[in-house]
């Protein structure tokens, strides 16, 4: 199973990235939200994979939605995440791939094709980039991290975004907004960002990343320290060593009114 959403993830990335230097067809499918026709074709080409491998395996994909199934594994796809990055040709996004069985992650594949960083996990095994073992960083207090976020969508979202960061802004050591969902948690398992939150998030934006960031000793709760599950859409994704100093500020009651 990991070896075919590592090939899945291949085969997309590569379609993505051919087309990357022509232009977009795009349309927009909701407010601040599009999609191109590289999702698309990235989706079918996973899509077809996985069909032909596990028959029998139920499939959540962004564009194409979720297929019935009574198998315990679910294959939960993002085919490109970072769409908005992809269209205004700003060199971010990833495929994302994450395989959970009864809702427990198993597999975990992030793709980004431009710079051929392939991340994997499976459960129980080791985080890796391009088969290299990887591990969170060891920044132990928020005044030297940095902490990735996401704006998401809506207003709504946005101003929390906002509260949340008039929380930390004051405490951490510096920001960064990559415009990935799934590429930011890859880059908090590698060590590259310290943490990373976001409001707005959609099952296949984290079903890789978080089995990843867990193989690689991070930790990824909701706000409240619950441990994150992925159809949840507010995650808090970080090295484990900051990850309480960042609950508390996020917990205060003034930064959700
Ligand atoms: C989006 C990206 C973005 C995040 C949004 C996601 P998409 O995914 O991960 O960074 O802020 O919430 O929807 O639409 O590019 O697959
Ligand atoms: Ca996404
Ligand atoms: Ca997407």
């Amino acid at each position: 199973m990991l070896h075919t959403a590592i090939e899945a993830a291949h085969r997309a990335g590569r379609m993505i990235a051919e087309r990357y230097p022509d232009g977009r067809t795009l349309t927009i499918k909701g407010y601040r939200d599009l999609v191109t026709d590289a999702d698309i074709a990235a989706e079918e080409v996973i899509i077809d994979l996985i069909k032909e491998r596990f028959p029998d395996h139920a499939i959540v994909s962004e564009e194409a939605g979720g297929s019935e199934s009574s198998s315990d594994y679910t294959w939960i796809v993002d085919p490109l995440d970072g769409t908005t990055n992809y269209a205004h040709h700003h060199p971010v996004f990833a495929v994302s791939i994450g395989l959970v069985k009864r809702g427990d992650p198993l597999v975990g594949v992030i793709y980004d094709p431009l710079r051929k960083h392939m991340f994997v996990a499976d459960r129980g095994g080791e985080a890796r980039l391009n088969g290299v073992p990887i591990h969170v960083s060891r920044v132990a207090n928020l005044g030297n991290a940095m902490v990735g976020l996401d704006w998401g969508h809506s207003n709504e979202v946005r101003r929390r975004i906002l509260l949340y960061l008039h929380q930390i802004v004051p405490h951490c050591g510096t920001l960064r907004i990559l415009g990935s969902a799934a590429l930011a948690m890859a880059y908090v398992a590698a060590g590259w960002l310290d943490a990373y939150f976001s409001v707005g998030l959609k099952p296949w934006d984290t079903a890789a990343g978080m089995l990843i960031i867990n193989e690689a000793g991070g930790r990824c709760s909701t706000f409240e320290g619950e441990p994150y599950r992925v159809n949840l859409p507010g995650c808090l994704a970080t090295n484990s060593l900051i990850h309480d100093e960042l609950l508390i500020l996020m917990r205060r009651p003034d930064a959700l009114a």
